[in-house]
């Protein structure tokens, strides 16, 4: 988690820098995600980075918890929130395990490229259900390492020696549906953009 840490303060004005991939695939998971937020919801989301979806749903809930264990993620988030006169968007420095957070208070939690870079997946989905009210969604998008090609998964562990790379979990897409299964979500909606992608609106039931 320390390395987690300092690969990802050392990545933050570079990532905050780089233009989204797919600028038609980010619309639209954020139009699917506002179909389940309320005026009166309370959302959480966790690996925030620099705080872009977050500030963007921000406007249309009553309130955002959005956690990070990168400072300097946040440094960038907590700015941009300043500069769109968001306010209701608190920021908070750690994993989802290490914040602390009241079970049941929250009507969406949100983990959007980050389940892929978790070492351990189901204490965080165990998080997730406790921290979700009955009938909570669980919005995830995930790089599916084991379903890329070839080629760059055998790039990922000389990168990862060198620093430039963060570390990464190696499920596929049935495997991730399987744990989600396994924490006690049901799935609601499954999207894939991409063969390596796939964006999931789980619930927790009511
Ligand atoms: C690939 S970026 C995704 C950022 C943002 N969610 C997005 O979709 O652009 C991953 C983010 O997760 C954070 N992160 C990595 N491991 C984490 C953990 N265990 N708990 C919380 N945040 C973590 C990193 O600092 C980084 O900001």
């Amino acid at each position: 988690m320390k390395n987690a840490r300092a690969f990802w303060n050392k990545s933050a004005e570079r990532y905050a820098k780089s233009p989204i991939r797919n600028e038609s695939a980010y619309q639209k998971k954020l139009a699917i995600t506002q179909e389940y937020l309320r005026p009166d919801s309370s959302v959480l989301e966790f690996g925030c980075g620099t705080g872009s979806t977050a500030i963007l749903h921000a406007p249309h809930v009553r309130e955002m918890v959005a956690i990070d264990i990168s400072d300097k993620m946040l440094e960038i988030a907590e700015q941009k929130a300043r500069d769109a006169a968001i306010e209701n968007i608190s920021f908070r420095r750690g994993t989802l395990e290490e914040v602390e957070l009241a079970e049941a208070s929250f009507d969406a939690v949100l983990g959007l490229n980050i389940l892929h870079l978790l070492e351990d997946l189901d204490a965080t989905l165990a998080r997730v259900q406790g921290l979700l009210k009955p009938g909570g969604v669980f919005v995830s998008s995930t790089v599916l390492i084991g379903d890329i090609n070839l080629l760059l998964r055998l790039v990922i562990p000389p990168m990862q020696m060198l620093g430039l790379a963060p570390y990464v979990n190696r499920f596929g897409k049935q495997a991730l549906v399987d744990k989600l299964i396994g924490a006690g979500f049901s799935i609601e909606r499954e999207w894939q953009p991409g063969k390596a992608t796939v964006f999931i609106v789980s619930r927790k039931s009511a």
